[in-house]
């Protein structure tokens, strides 16, 4: 009676370990199929100048303009200061540059802040009002599902009435919708960051690669293993991967691709 005792406590401590730790449980037994590189890997605007003997900075190339979004403003959706950086950085040398998903605008406008007076950036994303028309296709996680309801909500973005704003057109449309043979092989910097469901990052992503110009960049954002609601996007890149050469940033969770 003690042993089935002591056996049962031991099973429910771990059950109850299991639920408090999953994500690095998970994240200890996931094995990547995307390799991790350094910044530089990307572009080389990002390799370090050589200050003195132990101090290396950043070069002229990768001075953004740059704003933070304060805690209390309770914005969703958005990327980490050091991916806003690095998104940043990439506008400084595109001229056209295309977002699925501008959620607050917050991206959008790094983009047309950093980017050359005469680019241009197209944005689409789901207007509040069409939600209706959303489905979940049955291979879409829930949670990514639940997500894109609580993230359309905006129809004027951080950048409107701005004088940047000339520089951005905001599509209003469900990405699938989309008819990217209009943009073939336009676009310098993609950024993929609208539904995160696996029908709707298959179907931006096989856009995004239409539209790419030669040398041009897609960005993946929310590649976050172990992460309930990035679990569509990382399965989408994982599986791509065999296809197309996919690198994650290190310390971030953005994925990229250089077209060749
Ligand atoms: C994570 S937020 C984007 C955050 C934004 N890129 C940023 O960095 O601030 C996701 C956005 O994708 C949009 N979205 C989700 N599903 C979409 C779809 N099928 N078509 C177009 N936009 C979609 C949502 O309306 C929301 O604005």
């Amino acid at each position: 009676m003690t042993k089935i005792l002591i056996f049962s406590l031991f099973f429910l401590n771990l059950i109850l370990f299991y639920f408090l730790n999953k994500k690095k449980i998970k994240n200890f037994f996931y094995k990547s199929k995307i390799q991790s590189v350094e910044l530089d890997h990307v572009d080389q605007i990002f390799l370090n100048n050589q200050i003195d003997k132990k101090l290396y900075g950043p070069k002229s190339e990768v001075i953004v303009k740059n704003f933070c979004i304060q805690g209390n403003n309770n914005i969703v959706g958005m990327t980490s200061d050091y991916e806003a950086w690095i998104i940043s950085s990439l506008s400084k040398i595109s001229n056209n540059i295309f977002e699925f998903g501008t959620c607050s605008g917050k991206t959008t406008y790094l983009m047309a802040l950093n980017s050359p007076d005469n680019a241009k950036i197209t944005t689409l994303t789901l207007n509040p009002q069409d939600l209706k028309k959303i489905e979940r296709n049955k291979f879409d996680n829930k949670v990514s599902y639940r997500n894109i309801i609580n993230e359309s909500i905006y129809d004027k973005f951080l950048f409107s009435k701005t004088k940047y704003e000339n520089k951005i057109e905001v599509i209003f449309q469900n990405s699938l919708d989309f008819n990217e043979k209009l943009f073939l092989n336009k676009y310098d910097l993609i950024f993929i960051d609208g539904g995160h469901t696996f029908s709707i990052v298959k179907s931006d992503s096989e856009k995004s690669f239409e539209m790419l110009k030669s040398r041009g960049i897609i960005l993946w954002h929310d590649f976050v293993p172990g992460k309930e609601s990035a679990k569509n996007v990382v399965n989408y890149i994982n599986t791509i991967s065999k296809e197309k050469k996919i690198f994650h940033i290190n310390n971030t969770s953005l994925c990229y691709y250089r077209k060749s």
